[in-house]
Parts: C-alpha cells; sequence; structure tokens
C-alpha cells in the first residue's frame, strides 16, 4: 500500500473546501450551470441523463480496506447503495445529489481518495496492472512509477489544460494487464542489457471514433528521464494538438497525421532543451516513493497446503478456483479475482453491503488490500492459499464467488442507454442476456478464455474496439441497431476487432453470439486452440458466414 504524506493530504482538503464553495454558487444562482461546468470536471463531476454522476480516482487500482468502506459508505449515503467500478480504475456513482457532493468528497477525503482530474482535458488516474507489486515475474512494482507520474502531473499547470483528455498506462510484466497499447501514452517497464530499469514508451493508442493500436516511440528511456520524456511529448501534443474539432484533438491523431518518425523527431528535439534539468530524477525521489509502498509481512508457507488438497474434491470450488486464482511471487499465496459479473447482473456493479464485506474479507485474508481491474473485477492480492477454501465460501455467500474470469460472461460494458447522455443504445441488458444464455458454467468453461466486450456508442467506453467479440450499439433510423466485431484484444498483442457485416437488432445480438460461438466450436482444431487462435487462422469469414446465413 501506499502512504500518504502530509503535503498529499493538505492537497486534497483543499480541493474539498474550494469545491464546496463552488457548488454552494453554483446552488445560490451564483454560477450557471455553463460556468460551474468547467468547475464540476476538474472533480470529476458530470451531468447525465438522470442526475450528476461522480467519478472517484482509484490510483493503479490500490485500495486499502477503510478506503473501500468510504466508497461504500458514500454508495449507501448519498447514492443508492451502489457503485460501478469502469475500465480505468475508477469507481461511478450515479445518483448524486449535487448539495451533497462536498460532504461525499469530504467523506473521501478522510481515506485519502479523490476525485481530482477523473475528467476534463487533463492527464487522468494513471493506471496499472491490478496484479503490480505481487505478479510473479514482474520487472518491478509499476505503481512506484504510476505514483511517480500521478505527483508530477496531478493540478500540473501544463497538464491542466491540454487539447483533450490525456491517459497513462504502465506495466511491468510480460503478459499485459493494464492494455498499455490503447492509452495515450503506454509504458512498459524493462531492464537494459545492463540491468539498469527503464521503459519502453508506447505512443498514439486510443479507441472512441477512431480507434488506433499505439506505436513504439522509444525503445529505452532510463527511468530517472521518464519525467522529462513524458513531458516532451506532452509539450509536443500541447503545441500541435488540435483544438478546433474535438474529433481530433487527441494524441492519436497527432501522431498519425504526422507519422510516428515525424512526430518523434520533434518529442526528441524537446526532450534534448529539458532532459538534464530538475526533472530528471534523483534515485532518492524514487527510493522515496518506494519506501512508501509497504508490503505484507508473509508467512513462510508451503506450496501445497492440506486445506487446498481437501478442498480439491469439491467440483464446485475447483471451477471457481481454475479461473479465479493465479500464482502469486511469494510462495504459499495466491492472487484471487472477484468477478462482479453475476449472471444477470450489470457488469463492474458492487453494492455497499459487498463492499463493505469485501473489506471484511481483505482485512482477514488479504492484510487490507483491495485491488481493482480494467476489466471491471476486484482482486484480493495477497491470499495464502490455505485461505483459499474458506474465502471462496465466504465469497459466495455474498454473491462474488460466480466462477466465469476470463470466460464468456466476464463482460465489459458501459453504462450505455441506462445512464449515459451521449449513449446511443443499451449496453448492460445486453451483457445481461449474454450472462444469461452463457450461465452454464460447463459450457463457459469448455468455450474458454473469450472476452466480450460492450459499447453503447462510438465513444468506446466499454472497450469494444479490443473485446475478442465487440459489441457497438448505434442507433439507425431511431432503432438501437448492434455492430458486432471480432479478433480484437487489449494485451500485449493488442488488435482492432473486424467488423463482421451490418448491424443487427437489439434481440438479436444473443443469438449473434451465441452463432459465433458454435461456428468456433466447430472450427477449432483443439480443445486447446482459444477463440482468438482460430480467429487468427482463419480470419473472420467464417464466422461472417455462420451470422449472416440464415439472416
Ligand atoms: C456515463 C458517463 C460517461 C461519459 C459521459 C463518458 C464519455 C466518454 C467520451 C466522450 C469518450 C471519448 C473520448 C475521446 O475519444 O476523446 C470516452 C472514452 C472512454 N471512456 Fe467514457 N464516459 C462515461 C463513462 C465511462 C465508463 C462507465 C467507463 C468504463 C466502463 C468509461 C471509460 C472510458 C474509456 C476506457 C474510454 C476509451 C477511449 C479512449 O480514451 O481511448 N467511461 N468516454
Ligand atoms: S461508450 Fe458511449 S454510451 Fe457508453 S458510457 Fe461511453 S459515452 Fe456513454
Amino acid at each position: 500500500m501506499y502512504a500518504y504524506d502530509e503535503i498529499d493530504r493538505t492537497l486534497v482538503n483543499e480541493r474539498v473546501s474550494e469545491f464546496r464553495d463552488q457548488v454552494k454558487r453554483r446552488l445560490s444562482g451564483e454560477l450557471t450551470e455553463d460556468e460551474f461546468k468547467i468547475l464540476r470536471l476538474q472533480n470529476g463531476v458530470y451531468l447525465q441523463l438522470h442526475a450528476y454522476m461522480f467519478r472517484v480516482a482509484i490510483p493503479y487500482g490500490t485500495l486499502a480496506t477503510n478506503q473501500l468502506r468510504a466508497l461504500a459508505h458514500v454508495a449507501r449515503k448519498y447514492d443508492r447503495g451502489y457503485g460501478h467500478f469502469t475500465t480505468r480504475q475508477n469507481i461511478q456513482f450515479n445518483w448524486i445529489k449535487l448539495a451533497e457532493l462536498p460532504d461525499a468528497l469530504e467523506d473521501l477525503a478522510k481515506v485519502g481518495i479523490h476525485a481530482m482530474q477523473t475528467s476534463g482535458n487533463n492527464m487522468r488516474n494513471v493506471t496499472s496492472d491490478q496484479w503490480a507489486g505481487v505478479a510473479p515475474g514482474e520487472i518491478e512494482d509499476p505503481r512506484i512509477w504510476s505514483e511517480l507520474i500521478r505527483q508530477h502531473t496531478t493540478l500540473h499547470p501544463e497538464f491542466s489544460f491540454l487539447p483533450r483528455k490525456f491517459k497513462i498506462a504502465i506495466t511491468a510484466s510480460d503478459h499485459d494487464r493494464a492494455a498499455i497499447k490503447i492509452h495515450d501514452i503506454g509504458l512498459r517497464l524493462i531492464k537494459n542489457e545492463k540491468g539498469e530499469t527503464g521503459f519502453e514508451v508506447l505512443v498514439g493508442g486510443g479507441l472512441g471514433r477512431t480507434p488506433f493500436i499505439a506505436k513504439t516511440i522509444k525503445h529505452f528511456v532510463h527511468g530517472r528521464d521518464i519525467l522529462s520524456y513524458i513531458e516532451a511529448i506532452l509539450r509536443v501534443y500541447n503545441q500541435y494538438g488540435r483544438r478546433d474539432n474535438i474529433y481530433k484533438a487527441r494524441i492519436k491523431i497527432l501522431v498519425h497525421e504526422l507519422g510516428i518518425e515525424k512526430f518523434s523527431r520533434e518529442v526528441e528535439d524537446e526532450w534534448q532543451h529539458i532532459r538534464n534539468s530538475s526533472l530528471e530524477i534523483d534515485d532518492e525521489v524514487i527510493e522515496d516513493i518506494r519506501s512508501r509502498f509497504t508490503y505484507p509481512a508473509y508467512e513462510k508457507l508451503p506450496h501445497m497446503p492440506d486445506e487446498l488438497r481437501q478442498a480439491a474434491a469439491d467440483p464446485d470450488f475447483e471451477a471457481w478456483r481454475k479461473n479465479s486464482v493465479a500464482p502469486h511471487k511469494v510462495q504459499g499465496y495466491s492472487i484471487v479475482t472477484i468477478s462482479l459479473k453475476p449472471t444477470g447482473g450489470p457488469p463492474g456493479d458492487a453494492t455497499a453491503e459487498q463492499m463493505d464485506a469485501l473489506a471484511d474479507l481483505a482485512d482477514k485474508y488479504s492484510f487490507g488490500e483491495i485491488r481493482v481491474g480494467h476489466e471491471q473485477n476486484l482482486a484480493l492480492p495477497h491470499v495464502a492459499k490455505r485461505d483459499l477454501p474458506a474465502l471462496w465460501k465466504a465469497l459466495d455467500k455474498l454473491g462474488l464467488a460466480t466462477p466465469n474470469v476470463n470466460l464468456i460472461t466476464d463482460i465489459i460494458a458501459c453504462p450505455g442507454l441506462d445512464y449515459c447522455s451521449l449513449a446511443n443504445a443499451r449496453s448492460i441488458p445486453i451483457a445481461q442476456e449474454l450472462t444469461r444464455r452463457f450461465a452454464n458454467h460447463e459450457l463457459a468453461n469448455l468455450i474458454g478464455r473469450l472476452h466480450i466486450n460492450i459499447s453503447g456508442c462510438i465513444n468506446a467506453c466499454g472497450h469494444h474496439h479490443v473485446g475478442h467479440i465487440g459489441i457497438l450499439g448505434v442507433e439507425k433510423n431511431g432503432e438501437e441497431v448492434y455492430q458486432i466485431t471480432i479478433g480484437g484484444r487489449a494485451d500485449e498483442s493488442a488488435a482492432l476487432g473486424t467488423l463482421i457485416g451490418p448491424g443487427v437488432k437489439f434481440d438479436e445480438v444473443a443469438d449473434v453470439v451465441e452463432d459465433i460461438v458454435e461456428a468456433y466450436l466447430a472450427l477449432r482444431e483443439r480443445p486447446e486452440e482459444l477463440f482468438m487462435d482460430t480467429v487468427k487462422r482463419l480470419g473472420v469469414e467464417p464466422f461472417k458466414e455462420r451470422v449472416y446465413a440464415t439472416r
């Protein structure tokens, strides 16, 4: 966990009182909604279909149990008893009352949580691997660097009025769980030949109307230079990024229009000016941040405890363990993913009761720590293997042991027309229907790893472009129509999906997905050939034929 210092706390508290004053002036009519908009956006407050929507940052997806309890408290006291975990390590509350927002922010500030820069044209929450610090084989804990960038960019004047929002993600593992290739800047921690820590830097990724996979701009930037290098990129973006057309304002468009070579020359030029400046990071700064991340006092435990061996006789436990439990870098421990995708439920939602109960379980079984991942699931990062059976029973009672992590019902979905004022179509009911269609866990396991991602409009909050099966809601003649793509992925081999044909109606989406899955099961060469591998081998044609032959 990271421990805030006095400076962090003062900043967060000052921000709350400033916002309290702004809300007061809005409520009294002294500020118009237009004048208030820029102020509220800087504090993560949107105006949505039914109410204000409040977005809270969870930097690099790490939460202490008192923080999770504070989020539960906000859900219970100021909202309708639940919160929605998003694809960017944020949580959103959909029914907040403006007059109560400053109180909610104050309650969160007490535990070091804020909503700064969760909206607006600035540097957004710096995200990372939800298994950071515990994943076997990781170069080092990427959160140290996420925190460095977070501190440097929070309320930084140059990054507060960018042409458009800006997102950075960091991974330190071979397997990319942070989706770095669909971020404005993606950072991959690596070691050079001398054994020094640095980064491969990628730039220009992003989804939305014009999706791009990020390109490598530099193969190795030394850790001490990472702030100056990022700042050089942002300066070039600030200077050349388009401000006349919101659809062309993201850095991905600039990179695309200039070409990565020209763009990188500009960055290199800028970098030479600022490289050996105060932006160069002293070892002590990194050491200071590193020392604020504390790790649990792990015990020396056996690799295979008796409790686990005995529980293996229970097929229900085994079904859950197989998909939810991952190896940990310390022997005798595991990382446990908690699915927020129950059959028939809205993906990513957790009730206040579930959040509180999870905090209790994290205290009991995971050294008081919880993680939030971009697939809208949670994780307990340090569970002793001997505790897995007891944890599973407790999760099951809470409705949090759905054994579907990474399977077809582990769906990512944006709020769509149920909440979002930009939506063209519903997303949540599509996800709910699909989880019901594939509720049979044996079938889901037979299908294996398959990610479905759903967005209610072209903005792509539900990452539809990078879903193995992507579903995008559009509006046609007043009707919801869904375009289906296949072959997208958001990991280290990130790719954008290919559209398979004309859009289909709301009622047809689940049938179409079933057709695609049946085609895959018939076409795969062996059970181990995953959906993505079959698509890679055969292209989209056979799937297209199957879906449209009878439509
Ligand atoms: C309901 C309030 C929301 C609004 C008004 C909203 C608005 C937007 C807009 C306008 C974009 C496109 C930005 C661009 O390309 O310049 C976008 C992108 C995105 N949003 Fe949302 N969003 C909302 C909720 C969410 C939720 C709930 C999630 C997660 C489930 C989310 C995650 C994202 C992500 C991951 C992108 C990807 C595009 C990219 O930056 O590459 N947003 N959002
Ligand atoms: S993808 Fe569209 S509908 Fe979905 S949350 Fe984003 S803006 Fe709203």
